[in-house]
């Protein structure tokens, strides 16, 4: 069953996640919709000092909005605040340096945020691929405890902050990779079969669209939507899925843990 999903997985990426597909799927946008202004409207970016994130904070900071990045490392954020408000113009971009595998700074971190700021716009988009099983301080799987767990700790407490203001939403960016797994719930530390970082995360993305159908039944005034970036060139491990995917349907030989000095 996991060689047909990654087959039709893989087939489906090389149609649509490539830039053919960005540039077949570009021919339907609405030209009015990419000229949008967003003045007076607060995003929460998390992982906005790299990649996906980073972009997207400053696409936003451009077209006027107030951005709140939301990075684990103060060095990496300062350096790509300092660029975004540089480039943009745009001096209301604050930094909260939070590990959103740490559930509990992450429920401390919302009580101090929302006794200073707004919000309308929650983009979880901050992920992990950690490729063996390493642990959090708590005795949580690290994948798990930042793309699941994180994101729903975050989500979950801001919620009431976001339902105090005009057309609220909450963006997560999850993963077509995630068609390569149903969703599973009696292992969510990965502990009982062989630790396959691929599939965790995998698993983990499919998680996070099934918690943003939940949410969305629960809190009717806030948009949820999860989207797919594509196959994007970012630090966030370059094409392993594909290779993971490449691997799972036997293309290419397993990737070997350690080159032989
Ligand atoms: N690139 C793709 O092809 C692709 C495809 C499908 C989905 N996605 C998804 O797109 C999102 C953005 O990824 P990207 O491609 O832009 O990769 P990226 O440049 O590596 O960005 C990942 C961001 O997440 C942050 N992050 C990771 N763990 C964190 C933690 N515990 N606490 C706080 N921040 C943390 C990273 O911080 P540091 O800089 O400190 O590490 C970084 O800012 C991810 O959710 C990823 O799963 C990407």
């Amino acid at each position: 069953m996991l060689l047909y999903r990654s087959a039709v997985w893989f087939a489906k990426g090389l149609r649509e996640y490539t830039k053919s597909g960005y540039e077949s799927a570009s021919k339907d946008f609405i030209p009015d919709d990419l000229e949008v202004q967003v003045p007076g409207r607060a995003f929460m970016v998390t992982g906005g000092n790299s990649g996906i994130g980073r972009a997207t904070a400053f696409e936003i900071a451009k077209r006027g909005g107030t951005v709140h990045l939301v990075c684990r490392d103060q060095n990496r954020a300062e350096g790509a605040r300092g660029e975004i408000i540089r480039e943009s113009g745009n001096q209301n971009i604050f930094l909260h340096i939070v590990d959103l595998s740490d559930p509990k700074t992450v429920w401390k971190f919302v009580e101090n945020f929302k006794q200073e700021h707004t919000l309308n716009v929650l983009i979880n988009n901050a992920g992990c691929m950690v490729n063996k099983r390493e642990l959090t301080e708590d005795g949580l799987e690290k994948n798990f405890a930042t793309n699941t767990l994180g994101v729903y700790v975050l989500t979950t407490a801001l919620i009431p902050v976001l339902e105090k203001e005009h057309d609220p939403r909450v963006v997560t960016v999850s993963s077509g990779g995630m068609l390569v797994q149903k969703l599973s719930t009696d292992d969510l530390q990965s502990e009982r079969t062989a630790f396959d970082g691929t599939m965790v995360y995998a698993q983990n993305k499919r998680q996070q669209v099934v918690l943003t159908e939940r949410w969305a039944r629960a809190h009717p005034a806030i948009h949820f939507s999860c989207m797919h970036p594509g196959w994007v060139d970012t630090p966030v491990r370059r094409l392993v899925n594909c290779l993971g995917t490449l691997e799972a349907m036997q293309m290419l030989p397993r990737r070997r843990k350690q080159k032989k000095q």
